[in-house]
């Protein structure tokens, strides 16, 4: 199968195959052609260039991206989008002047997800949850992350991985699967944070990994939910179960967590809005990536990560939707490539680093996916006309997904 893209307008995230993620000014170097053609054979990039050294190229699919923007579609590294019905009622509360904390701390939030969820049949989960990932698909999104989270049982939480991977079977894009046990207490364990940490670690990670339907673990490492230390007890075990650290840090406190996913190899270290400098020192000091979630800025109205300053200290940041129903009920990476430029002041070209091959790297994905190179997957958008690429974040809200070609299949 055969795929040629000819006439685009602009080509943009072009990287040599072996580079696998982009730190500080590195975000902004990804190359760029104007007027050039792509082919991919089965679903592999097999050649790039200028229009002008085009020959004759027979194809099974022939696109025409004249005036349009080809780049690499984008590498959601952090959703919670299995979940059941929907909190906009704390939304009306927040509205009136409650904090995310505080809606916490009724026993909302999570909590209230939770409730729901135990509810919902597996059925129904995967049914709402197939919906929205085909529309962060339609919206230009071919790799997921989703995590569990808000069964905070044990069997609401392989309910939660079996319809991740019910996803992984049935849509065109890849799926990875994140065990969150640790997201809040659970309601059985009331007043006992002990007990529901040793029962995420002692029942919950074996039979996770017994099942083979989690690739990382994560823990809500914050004020107000899991400490540091019960942090690391997570993180130890899960990874005694080769389960890989990928956690929320600092989205409500400098709390530590930075210090504790880094201790632990945590592939990233999610949200960071409280981060600090000394937060990024150590980050400039490890493999950890730095992934910020503006959308949930956006919505919850926190501070926005200091993402700028991260690439000013030369970090790899990555930027994904954290989509869940409580801070950030969108999972639209177009609308979040808007946010980094004008809430995080990053360039049009650093912003989709950000979202595409930093953020295959914070899935540990991004040898074969997230750039234009030979020989990765033919992972791509295809806009629909616009002037120039910063034209893309700038009209934010526009629809301007004019195509998402997963394995070089147009969706
Ligand atoms: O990443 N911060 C923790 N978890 C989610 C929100 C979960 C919820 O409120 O349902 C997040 O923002
Ligand atoms: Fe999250």
């Amino acid at each position: 199968m055969r795929l040629l893209i000819k006439n685009i307008g602009t080509l943009a995230g072009i990287l040599p195959a072996d580079v696998l993620c982009l730190r500080g000014s590195e975000m902004n170097s990804a190359e760029q052609l104007h007027n050039a053609y792509l082919v991919a054979e089965d679903g592999i990039i097999a050649r790039y260039g200028s229009m002008e050294e085009l020959g004759e190229e027979e194809a099974d699919e022939v696109v025409d991206a004249e005036g349009r923007v080809v780049f690499p579609a984008f590498c959601d590294s952090h959703s919670h989008i299995v979940y059941a019905g929907s909190r906009e009622g704390e939304f009306r509360d927040k509205i009136a002047g409650m904090t995310y904390e505080e809606v916490a701390a009724r026993g909302g939030g999570i909590l209230n997800s939770a409730d729901r969820l135990a509810e919902a049949s597996e059925e129904e989960l995967y049914e709402a949850a197939a919906k929205r990932a085909w529309r962060m698909i339609r919206s230009g999104a071919a790799t997921l992350e989703i995590k569990s989270g808000y069964g905070l049982t044990l069997e609401s939480e392989l309910k939660m991985l079996r319809v991740a991977r019910r996803l992984q079977q049935t849509l065109p894009a890849t799926i990875k699967a994140t065990f969150l046990g640790a997201h809040a207490v659970g309601r059985a364990f009331k007043g006992r944070q002990s007990d529901y940490v040793r029962h995420v670690c002692e029942d919950m990670i074996p039979a996770v990994a017994e099942q083979g339907i989690a690739e990382f673990v994560d823990v809500f490492c914050d004020r107000g939910f899991f400490t540091p230390e019960e942090t690391a007890e997570i993180l130890e075990r899960g990874k005694r179960y080769g389960l890989r650290p990928k956690i929320h840090a600092n989205e409500l406190a400098s709390s530590g967590g930075v210090q504790v996913g880094i201790r632990y190899g945590a592939l990233s270290v999610d949200h960071l809005e409280e981060a600090n400098e000394q937060d990024v020192k150590d980050l400039a000091a490890s493999d950890t990536i730095p992934t910020v979630l503006p959308g949930a800025s956006f919505f919850s109205n926190l501070p926005f990560a200091p993402a700028r300053a991260m690439i000013e200290a030369g970090l790899p940041v990555a930027i994904a939707s954290d989509c869940n129903p409580g801070s950030s009920p969108s999972g639209n990476m177009m609308f979040l490539w808007s946010l980094g430029c004008i809430k995080m002041r990053l360039t049009p070209e650093e912003a989709l680093s950000a979202l595409t091959i930093n953020g295959a790297a914070a899935l540990g994905l991004s040898a074969d996916r997230g750039a234009i190179s030979v020989g990765r997957r033919a992972d791509l958008v295809v806009s629909k006309p616009v002037p120039s690429l910063a034209y893309l974040p700038y009209s934010f809200g526009e629809e301007l997904v004019e195509h998402t070609i997963i394995g070089g299949k147009i969706i």
